[in-house]
């Protein structure tokens, strides 16, 4: 079921339900985070490993401190600078948020979203939302409501329709490694943006296969169809017999491929991010046999449209 009916969301959610919610970054897969078997049910609808932890939704910096233990100046800094908005800090867990949510780490992921109708919902709550995006697990995070009914509407109890997502990609997740703030997981904020704001350079922490280093799977955010990054004009040489879709930052390809979708004409790279996954979505259910993508600019949010494209490259 799918609706703009909050009163009902907030009763799904209070009988530890599942409720879609709108974000500026994706679609999320809520539950009361304070209730394992709320959280439980989340893992379950996303055929998710519980190794890969969630983030904690709340509706302001000051909620933060019922969670955690700690709340050093540096994330304080980033958060006063960037929320509401597409940033996620690692903080140490008190005992309110139960292990499931972290795969037993004593971090919790914790964000305050930038959506009018989820920050209404979450402060109607006496409890914060544990939200992981509202995919199943391993393919193309949803950016509409309607991606999200396409894949999970019998799994969940409710979908609250927020239009489609003004950033398109995950939050940026900042966490402390060897004593310094460092980048978890590059995302909807330009890196630039927060080394600017805590004034250092910060290190991008590599993918890995390994499960134990949550959610950087190197297979992650994959279509179903083969899909290959490059130079697509020397790809499409490469595979004569196949009905190609192509995505690329600007140039277009109809003449030359089955599909062709520009990610931005006017070469932005927040555009382009905001457009990529519901263009992943488009090529993976047309009736194309192989996706081909450009590599983007490695600045801005270039940097991670690239880290999602090589994922979604990324065979399983
Ligand atoms: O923008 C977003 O962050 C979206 C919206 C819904 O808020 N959520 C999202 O959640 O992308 P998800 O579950 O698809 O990705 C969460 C990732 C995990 O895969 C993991 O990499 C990291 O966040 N994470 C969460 N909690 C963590 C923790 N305690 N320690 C290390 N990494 C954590
Ligand atoms: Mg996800």
């Amino acid at each position: 079921m799918q609706g703009t009916d909050l009163e009902l969301a907030r009763q799904f959610l209070n009988n530890d339900e599942l409720v879609a919610i709108p974000t500026e970054t994706v679609y999320g897969l809520a539950g009361n985070a304070l209730k394992a078997n709320a959280v439980a049910k989340i893992f379950e609808a996303k055929n998710r490993p519980t190794f890969d932890p969630l983030i904690v939704h709340t509706f302001s910096v000051s909620e933060v401190h019922n969670y955690v233990l700690e709340f050093p100046i540096w994330a304080q800094k980033l958060a006063t600078a960037f929320w509401p908005g597409p940033l996620t800090l690692l903080l140490p867990k008190n005992n309110s948020i139960p292990d499931i949510v972290t795969n037993g780490s004593d971090l919790v992921g914790i964000r305050v979203p930038n959506h009018p109708m989820t920050l209404e919902l979450l402060r109607s709550l006496p409890f914060p939302l544990a939200a992981p995006s509202a995919n199943p697990f391993g393919y193309i995070s949803p950016t509409t409501a309607k991606h999200v009914a396409d894949q999970l509407d019998n799994k969940i109890a409710y979908i609250l329709d927020g239009g489609a997502c003004q950033i398109g990609l995950e939050s940026t997740i900042v966490g402390i490694k060897n004593g310094k703030p460092a980048i978890f997981r590059t995302g909807g904020i330009a890196i630039e943006e927060i080394e600017r704001t805590i004034g250092q350079k910060l290190v991008i922490l590599q993918s890995t296969s390994n499960p134990q280093a949550p959610g950087m799977l190197d297979s992650h955010y994959a279509p179903g169809k083969p899909m290959y990054l490059g130079v697509i004009e020397e790809l499409i040489s490469k595979y004569p017999d196949k009905k190609i879709g192509t995505i690329s930052f600007v140039k277009d390809f109809s003449n030359q491929v089955k599909q062709s979708i520009v990610l931005s004409e006017n070469a932005n790279l927040n555009e382009a991010a905001c457009q990529l996954f519901a263009a992943l979505r488009l090529l993976d259910t047309s009736d194309v046999e192989i996706i081909l993508s450009e590599i983007f600019p490695n600045e801005g949010l270039g940097l991670a449209i690239n880290d999602r494209l090589k994922r979604a490259a990324s065979k399983r």
